[in-house]
């Protein structure tokens, strides 16, 4: 990985090629990179952010064909998630003196991630400098982009910005800038994913940090995943893409998608019978039923989190909702998500506790569960279909009045 950004920022992070999975959740098919950078100014040198600690001997290789660990003045921490913060345990215990710059959250998450009440810490504020001689870090509060303890630091002299995950992505090339990237559509499609994963969830955030850093000269974003975004290649490029991710176009009419899976048949009729219950109140609302074993569970959660409501049904299968229901179930944004309507339905044959178990799930996730759910126990009746029908309808007056 070439290490040079400009005369005195250099990339000293290091490469996960194969991993395929990150923090659990986040698919990583073209792998990620632990970014870390050393700013070098006339009187002090300053580390910012350190790598996962499966790689700490890698990376204190990469830092020391820069600068002496000991001669490390600061470490900057703009996130401390320790896929950042897992190797200052072992920085610290070669060199005790490092001043870790980070924000007040992050000063607490950090004693507890390390369990170090040793930490030689210094709580930094929105806008508040630190002198390196002839460079300065000049520091952005940027809470929930996309933790609590989250900031930006800006080295004006360098025009350079550095980001931590915000304008990051998993992708791996053994290269350290944009416009070496030699797959681009794979580098896209994993910005996606990294967006969709990490940040869906604080779009206002979002907005929010990109305002923060519209006004600045920016010749580098330096984030600590993926590769470093540049003026004249893709920095306005991926910019504009988080802005317009996190600003998606409101439909004026509204989506209810249903989601239901059927074992033979009897959910499926039911799924339908409240579909035309809802069309009945709201004729110009856009209803759309998901088998949900047929789909890919990242696609249905994008109609999820777009809906202004939605259903979900499932039969009873020895005691439980069928499992792809608990894998959409799964991918719920609880924080987008939080007061949305939502109903639950299933056919069942003797005990039928799917559809208290589903509601129970979206509860837990503080959205809003109508009143009542709609069961039938085996084939639904003409009776049955009526009643779901009558059941679509309730739901649909209820999410009109929340609509209005
Ligand atoms: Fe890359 Fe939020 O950690």
């Amino acid at each position: 990985m070439k290490n040079k950004i400009t005369d005195s920022i250099f990339s000293v992070g290091v490469l996960n090629p194969n991993v395929r999975i990150a923090d659990v959740v986040v698919k990583t098919s073209n792998g990620t990179t632990y970014n870390s950078y050393v700013v070098k100014g006339s009187e002090k040198t300053a580390l910012i952010e350190t790598v996962h600690k499966d790689y700490f001997d890698k990376y204190l290789k990469n830092v020391e064909e820069i600068s002496d660990i000991n001669k490390i003045d600061y470490l900057v921490m703009n996130h401390n998630e320790p896929d950042h913060s897992g190797a200052i345990q072992k920085l610290v215990e070669l060199n005790p003196k490092i001043t870790i710059l980070t924000s007040p959250a992050g000063a607490i998450y950090l004693k507890n991630i390390t369990n170090n009440s040793n930490l030689n810490l210094k709580i930094v504020k929105n806008d508040e400098y630190i002198d390196l001689g002839n460079k300065t870090l000049r520091f952005i509060s940027a809470p929930f982009l996309h933790w609590p303890d989250s900031m930006l630091t800006y080295v004006e002299e360098e025009k350079t910005l550095f980001t931590c995950d915000f304008l990051g992505c998993h992708y791996c090339e053994p290269y350290g800038f944009d416009f070496e990237i030699t797959d681009k559509s794979a580098f896209l499609s994993s910005l996606k994913t990294y967006f969709d994963c990490i940040f869906s969830p604080f779009k206002k955030y979002v907005t929010s940090g990109i305002s923060k850093i519209k006004n600045l000269d920016i010749s580098f974003v330096c984030p600590s995943h993926g590769p470093v975004l540049t003026k004249d290649f893709m920095l306005d490029q991926v910019i504009e893409t988080y802005e317009k991710w996190s600003n998606p176009q409101r439909e004026e009419d509204p989506l209810i998608p249903i989601f239901y899976c059927s074992a033979y048949g009897n959910t499926k009729q039911i799924a339908k019978a409240i579909s035309r219950g809802i069309q009945n109140q709201i004729p110009n609302s856009k209803v759309s039923l998901y088998n949900v074993a047929e789909f890919d569970p990242s696609d249905l959660c994008d109609k999820l989190n777009k809906s202004s409501a939605f259903l979900v049904g499932s039969p009873t299968i020895n005691k439980d909702a069928a499992a792809p229901i608990w894998t959409l179930l799964a991918t719920i944004d609880a924080i987008n998500n939080a007061k949305k309507l939502v109903a639950t339905f299933g056919s069942f044959g003797w005990s039928g506790e799917a559809a208290s178990q589903i509601a129970g799930r979206l509860k837990s996730l503080k959205l809003s569960t109508f009143d009542e759910n709609f069961r039938v126990c085996f084939t639904p009746t003409e009776k049955d279909l009526e009643n779901a029908t009558e059941f679509g309808e309730k739901f649909a007056k209820e999410l009109l009045k929340n609509l209005n």
